[in-house]
């Protein structure tokens, strides 16, 4: 009996695996975002602002923290990414309630404080850029990624205005800005990491001399037991 409710479980296992495989098989576009490019990081902060935040939280974000690591003054945080009312210190929730959002969406827009570390930057790049005419849903969208997706085509006036490249750019700014939102500490971590390398270049000469320098008795056969 127990063998057979093991294998049961094995059998679900693969199937679940094999609906996750089929699921996944959407050809993602290639995102080629650049966490070190600042401008287009500038760029997506705003944009989420102006197109996203409306709905999306992130939760594990301060707008002090993007105005020092991208270089905005305090001045053009205020102007740019934040609305009137939240101050510097606060994280990035969104003025939606939850209760009004359960009812228009059938859920709360999920918070996208880590979702470029779950999806990867390929898919939101894809995702966003994946919308098409569906009359059936409510929105009159749908997703080619995201099948049946709740969320309107938020920058549909965005793709109006400009041209394919300038879309393809503005959309890849915004992933890029997810990007970092996902893991802030990239920007100093690949930094630093230069510098760790270097550091360990110099601790190498000096650890390899004092190598020599404790060996030369032994090679040479000088060394012999203390009388
Ligand atoms: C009108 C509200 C609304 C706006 C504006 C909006 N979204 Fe959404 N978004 C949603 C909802 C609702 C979902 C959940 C979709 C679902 O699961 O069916 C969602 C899902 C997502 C997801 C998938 C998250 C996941 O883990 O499945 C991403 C990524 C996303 N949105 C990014 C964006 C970005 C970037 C913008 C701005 C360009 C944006 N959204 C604007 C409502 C919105």
């Amino acid at each position: 009996m127990k063998n057979l409710k093991s294998l049961a479980l094995c059998f679900s296992l693969v199937a679940l695996s094999l609906n996750a495989l089929a699921a996944g098989k959407v050809n993602l576009d290639h995102a080629d975002t650049d966490i070190m490019d600042r401008a287009s990081l500038q760029n997506g902060a705003k944009l989420f602002m102006n197109y996203c935040s409306g709905c999306h939280a992130i939760s594990f974000m301060r707008y002090n923290r993007i105005g020092s690591d991208l270089g905005l003054s305090d001045e053009l945080v205020k102007q740019n990414l934040m609305f009137a009312g939240n101050k510097p210190g606060e994280t990035m929730v969104t003025a939606m309630p939850e209760d009004a959002a359960s009812k228009w969406f059938g859920g709360v827009p999920p918070d996208l404080s880590l979702v470029a570390r779950s999806k990867g930057t390929d898919w939101i790049y894809t995702y966003l850029r994946s919308f098409y005419e569906d009359e059936s849903r409510i929105f009159g969208v749908n997703n080619k990624v995201l099948a049946n997706a709740s969320m309107p085509d938020a920058l549909w006036s965005l793709k109006d205005t400009q041209s394919e490249t300038e879309f393809d750019n503005s959309v890849r700014d915004i992933t890029n800005f997810l990007d970092y939102v996902g893991e802030p500490a990239k920007l100093i971590r690949l930094q630093l990491g230069k510098w760790v390398l270097l550091f360990l270049g110099v601790l190498f000469i000096l650890v390899y001399m004092l190598k020599k320098e404790y060996w030369k008795d032994v090679k040479y056969g000088v060394w012999r037991r203390r009388d």
